[in-house]
């Protein structure tokens, strides 16, 4: 693994002995995606996302010092109420991940209860929400044992943590729009954390809607794991690569420019070849379902003859993002009741708009 020795602390004498960190941190949805990783969890390619509002995990840690430093971490998972040891792996590898840049951990005894506010098993990705607001609680009890660290460092460090996490994760902790990767347009961006875009973003763009149309709650037959891995070794991998990396290049100037026919053209293209990359690995899998595609063709329709800024994104998953201006949401949301319902299941979407990181509560 590399050091990062920037992100490296030291266990001081004086530890507070219990208490208790509640905060929040928000899903993002990625407008050029990061799909292909290496070890420890770098991007092999730099990616953009709005950091979403209203989809959000809600964590508490309570932390009590141990008698002695044990061997082994100690804390127990409580997800909506209810003891959950199967997510207990997931965490324990991030808190091995980690170790080195908090080392109290093991000098506690934590109980950590997390819920979400969409509904489980909705597609919708936890693991960005669950992993950036465990960071963020974490860091909360870094900065009691470490006061001097400011404002910004503490940011930066808990992007990085989450990122030990889940990739996507890192990019939830600010909003409304953030980058993680180095890119050579982008100053000061790194695949170590995300930082917020740092450039004026245009008026266009301030509170974009997202819908989130859910077309298939099932469980997803390919993880995002599995899924990255299937990027080595993939025939259009460096393609892939090179392609979002000039897609960055662009969507930063559109960002700034507001040119919202370039931003569909980017964010469309994205979300199609994210699943095409599913598509043309081996093995081959499709995550979209009838309903997504019949949703993406409503809504190509209905751009072309109301004259709207409409356009949609997919994660990897079934479920189709709409992303409209604020000045639409009245007939946008009227479309989306007419026409785009009928292809969630039990006619579920959930609305949410662009939104600004994580918080303490
Ligand atoms: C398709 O962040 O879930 O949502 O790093 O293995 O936890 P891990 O993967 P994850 O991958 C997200 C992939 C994506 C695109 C994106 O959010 O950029």
């Amino acid at each position: 693994m590399i050091d990062y020795p920037e992100f490296a602390s030291m266990v001081q004498s004086k530890l507070p002995d219990e208490g208790i960190i509640s905060c929040t941190s928000p899903s993002n949805i990625a407008l050029v995606k990061y799909w292909g990783k290496r070890p420890v969890q770098l991007p092999e390619n730099a990616s953009v996302s709005f950091t979403l509002d209203q989809c959000k995990t809600e964590t508490s840690i309570s932390y009590k010092k141990r008698d002695t430093v044990g061997e082994d971490f100690d804390f127990e998972l409580f997800f909506e109420g209810k003891s959950k040891p199967d997510f207990k792996p997931k965490i324990q590898i991030f808190f091995q991940r980690v170790e080195k840049y908090l080392p109290f951990l093991k000098h506690y005894r934590f109980v950590i209860k997390t819920s979400n506010t969409f509904p489980h098993s909705s597609g919708i990705a936890s693991s960005a929400s669950g992993m950036s607001a465990l960071a963020y609680c974490l860091m909360q009890l870094e900065r009691k044992i470490h006061s001097e660290i400011t404002d910004s460092e503490l940011l930066q460090k808990t992007s990085f943590l989450a990122r030990l996490g889940s990739g996507s994760a890192c990019r939830s902790i600010e909003g409304p729009v953030t980058v993680w990767g180095a890119h050579a347009d982008i100053n000061g961006s790194s695949d170590a954390y995300a930082i917020p875009f740092p450039f004026e973003i245009h008026q266009n763009f301030k509170n974009y809607q997202d819908t989130i149309l859910l077309i298939d709650k099932g469980e997803k037959q390919v993880s995002s794991t599995v899924g990255h891995d299937l990027m080595h070794g993939h025939p259009f991998a460096k393609e892939r690569f090179e392609q979002a990396s000039k897609h960055i290049s662009k969507l930063k100037e559109i960002l700034i420019s507001g040119d919202m026919d370039a931003f569909i053209q980017i964010v469309e293209s994205e979300a199609l070849t994210l699943h095409a990359m599913m598509m043309t690995s081996l093995p081959y899998f499709i995550l979209m379902k009838p309903n997504t595609l019949s949703a993406i063709h409503k809504i190509w329709k209905y751009r072309g003859t109301a004259g709207s800024k409409i356009c949609f994104t997919l994660d990897a998953g079934a479920n189709v993002h709409v992303l409209y201006p604020e000045s639409e949401k009245k007939q946008v949301l009227e479309f989306i009741t007419n026409e785009l319902v009928v292809y969630c299941q039990n006619g579920q979407y959930i609305c949410d708009k662009i939104g600004l990181g994580a918080k303490i509560v």
